[in-house]
């Protein structure tokens, strides 16, 4: 290959060390690492590199901690508190989806890095009974609720799922929804793009090589998005098929209410083109970012940006001050995404990241950091919150819809498959008792609504219900109203089953 143009290109933006090793390549080596550089603007790469560092030495953290605002109540609409609108509310978002103008989008172009396995969490199994994945658990949701639409609305419809991945996820999603026949939903309603990749840099903005013909690479952050929505046509895509509303969220989230109709339709009655799904943040600490206002416009502070004296400060009721938790679950008009798409996407800044970031010394050796030693850069997804015409907050309930898969399994852990499948299983306890059921132990003794914590431990009662037989608690009456079941218990389109009774 013809390396002279590259080496110019190179010693114009100042980065002409990336190609230090290229006499020790392979000839198949270079050709790799050719077609890598090939397509990447090393200026405009510097570009976001100066931007970045300018914006996150500007804005220190004490900067922006003065000027936040809490999210006024007149943008919050709240299951408890306005839970007398909510059947107004889902019934908007479902009459929505029957006329087939909702579309969802997934957020999975992550690496998982703290849940640390070699696959896209996606294709996690938490451990549930019916041993379902991430995926799974979402595909079902949708088809059941395109039924529940269906049958409301006496038409046929669909939900088209839109899934963005990177680099490092793609083709391995993308074999996982061949292999499971893409869980029963029509190979063309889901569709799979690729966000951007960006590499990593040093304090002094040059690349780092992770190997001697190989640059450290990531993906551009989840608001890597926007500029993949009109690169990859997908904003065309949702136009042709007449979408006017989009749920966004992340991969991660066992409870996630895929499309949510409430949400929906509180979000389209209220007019808005952009609301975000909160839950209320108690415990200062906790690694969510918290929505409010900074100079006037809507924002996500990220947990990683706050200080903690903002974090703590609190209300007069006594309730953290900065209490909207952010659980990653936006919504947009196709409209606004269209406008970002064509007009702001440019202006969205990178966030800056440092990292410790494995790298290659002239030497040519593998050196693995003990302290940051250069920096990620990151668009994030909720960065266009600033350009909404008209914003809205939604509360719910975090133990009815957020518990997230962030790290692996560890003694007293947070975030972790023991706490999400612990969370799914009790909500759908709740469901069940909530239906007329209860539950007996193996001596047909009743066991309290609470279960009383045996030996110090607090395992919920084992139960699973199939998405496909209640997307958010409907439909169990007939099934379970009056009967008493030994854990575990699994319902699933075939019926009711306790497993341990039955020997499963
Ligand atoms: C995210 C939110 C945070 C929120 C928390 C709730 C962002 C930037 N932060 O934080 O405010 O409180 O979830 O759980 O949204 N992803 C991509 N491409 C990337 C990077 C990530 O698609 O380049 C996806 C991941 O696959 C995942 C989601 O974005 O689905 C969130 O990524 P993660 O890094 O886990 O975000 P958090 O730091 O947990």
């Amino acid at each position: 290959m013809d390396t002279t143009k590259l080496s110019e290109r190179l010693a114009e933006a100042g980065q002409s060390h990336i190609l230090q090793f290229w006499d020790q390549l392979s000839p198949e080596e270079q050709s790799d690492m050719g077609l890598d550089l090939e397509n990447m603007n090393f200026i405009e790469i510097n570009t976001f590199f100066q931007n970045a560092m300018k914006i996150s030495g500007q804005s220190s953290q004490e900067k922006v901690d003065s000027r936040m605002e809490p999210v006024p109540r007149e943008v919050l609409g709240s299951v408890t508190r306005d839970s007398g609108c909510l059947k107004e509310w889902e019934k908007e978002g479902l009459r929505c989806i029957s006329e087939n103008k909702v579309a969802v989008l997934l957020l999975a172009g992550g690496q998982g890095t703290r849940l640390g396995v070699p696959y896209p969490k996606g294709m996690y199994d938490v451990g549930l009974p019916s041993h379902k994945t991430l995926f799974q658990i979402q595909a079902e949701r949708i088809r059941r609720l395109e039924q529940l639409a269906e049958k409301l609305h006496a038409k046929k419809c669909c939900i088209p799922w839109y899934i963005m991945t990177s680099g490092r996820t793609m083709d391995m999603t993308k074999e996982f929804f061949l292999q499971h026949k893409y869980f029963g939903l029509k190979k063309e309603n889901v569709l799979f793009f690729q966000q951007g990749m960006l590499p990593a840099m040093d304090f002094n903005g040059k690349i780092i090589l992770e190997g001697k013909g190989k640059l450290a690479m990531a993906p551009d952050g989840n608001g890597g998005l926007y500029r993949a929505l009109g690169t990859q046509k997908i904003v065309d895509d949702m136009k042709k098929r007449g979408i006017s509303y989009i749920h966004v969220y992340c991969v991660d989230n066992i409870l996630v209410k895929v499309a949510d109709p409430a949400f929906i339709g509180f979000c389209s009655l209220k007019g808005a083109d952009c609301g975000a799904k909160v839950v209320e943040k108690t415990n200062p600490t906790e690694a969510v970012g918290v929505v409010c206002k900074v100079d006037g416009r809507y924002q996500v502070v990220e947990y990683s940006e706050i200080t903690l004296a903002t974090a703590e400060k609190r209300s007069s009721d006594g309730r953290l001050m900065f209490n909207s938790g952010n659980i990653a679950n936006h919504f947009f008009t196709l409209e606004f995404l269209s406008e970002i798409v064509r007009t702001y996407e440019p202006q969205l800044q990178h966030h800056v990241a440092q990292k410790k970031i494995p790298f290659v010394n002239t030497q040519g050796q593998l050196i693995k950091p003990d302290k940051p030693n250069g920096i990620k850069m990151e668009k994030f997804v909720f960065d266009i919150f600033q350009f909404a015409k008209k914003f809205v907050v939604y509360e719910v309930l975090r133990e009815d819809e957020f518990s997230p898969l962030k790290n692996a399994d560890s003694q007293d852990g947070k975030d972790n498959p023991t706490t999400a499948r612990h969370a799914l299983m009790s909500l759908h306890h709740r469901w069940i008792l909530n239906a007329g059921g209860n539950f007996v132990d193996e001596n047909g003794t009743h066991i309290p609504a609470i279960p009383s914590l045996k030996d110090g431990t607090d395992l919920p009662i084992k139960c699973e219900i199939c998405p496909l037989v209640s997307y958010g608690g409907e439909g169990l009456e007939h099934l379970v109203n009056g009967r008493a079941f030994q854990p575990s218990l699994m319902i699933d389109e075939s019926g009711v089953h306790e497993l341990v009774k039955n020997g499963l």
